[in-house]
């Protein structure tokens, strides 16, 4: 034998010493606790009983077909982009629609099937869709008070809303130019807080956020921090999480939630980054991109989890969106891909 090989052989007998070593220190789980073992379910994290597990999200639809007429001119049709859907079961929730034309009484109802309501974009500022989603927030609000944990997420226009019903001030907010604008995000020390979005992103992605444009703005209306800060009844509520810039480097709050009740205003939108495929859209496809609309999802649903409302299963299957169908608009290229229609 040569040296090298005496070598090589030498080596090769340390290793199987060494593995053989290794192995008589390798259990598994169940061997450790020999009285545990004939239970496989020992392996199973156990659930927590103050969690509910099989959340349910309230979404307000929206007047109009979602694509400006070309799915349906009919009088009181609304709509519920499916992406706001598929976020939300993303995360791992069902959702229930909440039709901005029906009665107060029919939302209460429907409201009393949820753990938590989510307002989505869009363009209606007035009217009965202003005045629906002013209902369901208060009520959201009174169910906090009342001793649930009932979380309210309101993204884009549903955000910019909730800040004008807690202002009590139509002209609250200020002009910004930024539609379709892939953005970073400036986290404000709050964004670390216990039941913030921001806290359940994992760290990595969190520096990310600063640096890279990871969320899309697609709005023409915002608030300034100074402006919220300023404000009494808005700075009484809510408490600045993250701001972004504009293309004309003007700053605006980006996200706010509420100090006293689990709501959360979110000008970027996290849904679009997984769900819109719009051609003038400008959301981030990457796989951080896609990850910080997970994680926003994971935030939602973990917070309606905490709701302590544990409704009637039948009365929930015969409300869910399953029962309608999403249609398919985004064959022309521009706009919701899918939305779900109520005529
Ligand atoms: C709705 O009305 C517009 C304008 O008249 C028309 O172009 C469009 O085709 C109509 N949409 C449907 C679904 O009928
Ligand atoms: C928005 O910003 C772009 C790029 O800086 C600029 O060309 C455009 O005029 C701005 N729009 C408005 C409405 O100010």
């Amino acid at each position: 034998m040569s040296n090298d090989s005496i070598f090589s052989l030498f080596f090769f007998i340390t290793l199987l010493v060494a593995a053989n070593a290794e192995d008589e220190h390798i259990f598994l789980p169940s061997q450790l606790h020999e009285e545990d073992s004939v239970s496989s379910s020992s392996s199973c994290t156990a659930t927590d009983p103050n969690l509910y597990y099989r959340p349910v999200i309230g979404i307000l639809s929206h007047p109009g077909d979602g694509a400006s007429g070309r799915l349906s001119n009919v009088t009181g049709v609304s709509n519920i982009p499916a992406s706001y859907v598929k976020f939300v079961e993303s995360g791992g929730a069902r959702v229930i629609p909440l039709f901005y034309n029906e009665s107060p009484q029919k939302l209460t109802k429907k409201l009393d099937l949820v753990n938590g309501v989510l307002f989505t974009g869009g363009w209606a500022t007035s009217g009965p869709y202003l005045e629906a989603l002013e209902f369901v927030f208060q009520t959201a609000l009174e169910k906090n008070d009342g001793g649930d944990h009932f979380p309210v997420l309101g993204l884009n226009l549903g955000g910019n809303l909730l800040i004008k019903i807690v202002a009590d001030q139509a002209d609250v907010l200020e002009t910004f130019n930024a539609s379709s604008l892939p953005s970073s995000l400036q986290l404000w020390k709050s964004a670390n807080d216990e039941g913030s979005l921001y806290q359940r992103f994992p760290l990595d992605l969190l520096t990310q956020l600063s640096t890279d444009c990871l969320v899309l703005h697609n709005h023409k209306y915002a608030i300034t921090p100074r402006k919220l800060q300023y404000n009494r009844k808005l700075s009484n509520f809510f408490e600045i999480l993250a701001t972004s810039n504009d293309r004309d480097d003007k700053i605006f709050v980006s996200t706010a939630r509420g100090k006293n009740y689990p709501v959360t205003v979110n000008l970027w939108q996290p849904e679009k980054n997984a769900f819109e495929w719009g051609t003038s859209l400008k959301a981030p496809r990457t796989e951080n991109a896609i990850r910080v609309t997970q994680s926003s999802a994971n935030f939602f649903v973990s917070e309606a989890r905490k709701s302590s409302n544990r409704p009637y299963a039948q009365e929930v299957r015969d409300n869910l969106i399953y029962n309608y169908q999403p249609t398919y608009g985004g064959t022309a290229g521009k706009g919701y891909d899918q939305v779900y229609l109520f005529e």
